[in-house]
């Protein structure tokens, strides 16, 4: 496979200036955390002189990794300091509703100025993350995401703790952020804004120090708008240990391959056995190229000469210890609209419209023939009540459909509980949970153009 390097060529590693971000300083420390929402400016590359306007949590992309107890309250006090309003929502996170993040669903929007205190006790230990959940296509695309920790009574015996935090910028001819192409209806009814400099940990093409012999946990995490990645891993020792947070059977992944769509995460054992002093790429696979976006560089001494034998296997949540029964109350759910989709007309604000006057209002996605936001959820059912939501990807585009506040089982993959799953254009699968958590919860594409297109709807929990 031909081998090249980033889209557009940075001879400097990724973002420097006020958007370093250093893995050492980037955590959030003890609670209560205070996290600062503000505009910043950071360089992509090498010029100074093109500093690029970002939004970003303490100054910080991604923001700072919070790492909190799983079972145990935390406190998490935002602080809107940008000039336009904004929340965080926890993904993933199966918490109370009123601390969702949703604005107008779940609470106001905070306020420049204002603040917002979140409160949760999070049941399920793993790998999640938070974001803005207030015009996502325009403060996600500047910086606004960063990677939560529930951490495990008991976690795995590993040597290093890594967190892989991938990001897909569009950056135009001077390493700037393309503001132009913000909102552009071609990027909303194809694949959203797809971008061309890679970031891991808001770096380009960073380097991890490994030893031989080391078990390494590593966290991968899609914070893109909208591009999925496709990883190519060329290390052999690779179990897959959680998918979105929930421990699965540790597998090996074919040929050292992980696709991960915007929203998912997936959490790795690595047992590193390559030479010492040399160094093995992780690549992103774009058609027939394949990109390095990081690389494990092995010292010249080994850790150990007997790889660790322990188990890997992560401890149970509460989440994926559920069990589904076999009846469901079916919630059919067909996915229409976006380019070459075929989509004449459908429900928006109440009415129906056809496709020119729908394009005037930027609405091109619609779920069972609604645009947007419906006055009505979805459903509404009893807590406890078991859904099936029959998906239909009638479209030409695949989308990363994300639930809120509930994890649930792909029955295309039915020993794995996620909250983020990839359908292929012309694919049909079904999302099962328990609706147990009260409230009004999102269902939503996670390709922000999508959502901000249409392509969201709810259900309510009594
Ligand atoms: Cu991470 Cu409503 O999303
Ligand atoms: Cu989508």
């Amino acid at each position: 496979m031909p081998s090249r390097r980033q889209f557009i060529k940075a001879s400097a590693a990724g973002l420097l200036g006020a958007g370093l971000f250093r893995p050492e300083i980037g955590d959030a420390g003890l609670p209560p955390f205070e996290l600062i929402a503000s505009n910043g400016q950071a360089v992509f590359g090498d010029d100074q002189e093109n500093a690029t306007r970002v939004m970003y949590y303490n100054q910080s992309i991604p923001g700072p990794i919070i790492r909190i107890p799983q079972g145990k309250e935390s406190v998490i006090r935002l602080q809107n300091s940008l000039d336009e309003p904004t929340s965080v929502h926890w993904h993933g996170l199966r918490i109370d509703n009123a601390m969702d993040g949703v604005p107008d669903v779940t609470q106001l929007p905070v306020l420049p100025g204002e603040q917002f205190e979140y409160r949760f006790t999070p049941p399920d230990a793993g790998t999640y993350w938070y974001h803005t959940h207030m015009r996502s296509w325009a403060q996600l695309a500047r910086g606004l995401a960063g990677v939560l920790i529930v951490t495990e009574e008991n976690p795995p015996r590993v040597d290093q703790d890594l967190v892989f935090a991938i990001d897909d910028w569009r950056l135009d001819r001077n390493m700037r952020i393309d503001t132009a192409s913000f909102g552009s209806m071609h990027d909303w009814s194809h694949g959203g804004r797809l971008g061309n400099f890679i970031t891991v940990n808001g770096d380009s093409e960073p380097n991890f120090e490994v030893a031989g012999g080391e078990r390494i946990r590593l966290r991968l995490l899609n914070i893109a708008n909208a591009r999925i990645m496709n990883l190519l891993f060329n290390e052999p020792g690779i179990s897959v240990i959680a998918l979105d947070g929930q421990p699965v059977e540790p597998f090996t992944p074919d040929a050292g391959r992980i696709v991960l769509a915007p929203g998912q995460r997936t959490d790795l054992i690595i047992d590193m056995t390559s030479a010492p002093g040399s160094s093995t790429a992780i690549e992103l696979v774009i058609g027939e190229y394949a990109y390095e976006i990081a690389n494990f560089t092995y010292r010249p001494e080994i850790r150990r000469e007997q790889l660790l034998e322990t188990p890997i296997r992560l401890p149970d949540n509460p989440a994926n210890k559920i069990v589904l029964p076999t009846e469901f109350k079916h919630v059919p759910l067909r996915m229409q609209g976006g380019a070459m989709g075929g989509m004449r007309s459908a429900q928006f604000e109440g009415r129906e419209m056809d496709i020119r006057e729908l394009v005037r209002h930027k609405k091109v996605w619609a779920l069972n023939g609604l645009v947007g936001m419906p006055s009505e959820p979805l459903f509404r059912v009893k807590r406890g009540t078991a859904i099936s939501l029959d998906v239909h990807n009638d479209n030409s585009w695949p989308h990363a459909m994300h639930i809120h506040g509930h994890h649930f089982v792909d029955d295309r993959n039915p020993g794995w509980w996620r909250d983020t799953i990839l359908f292929q254009r012309g694919e049909h699968g079904a999302m099962r949970f328990l609706a147990d958590n009260p409230g009004k919860w999102l269902i939503h594409c996670h390709m922000v153009e999508h959502m901000a297109g249409g392509m969201l709807t709810w259900f309510e929990v009594t």
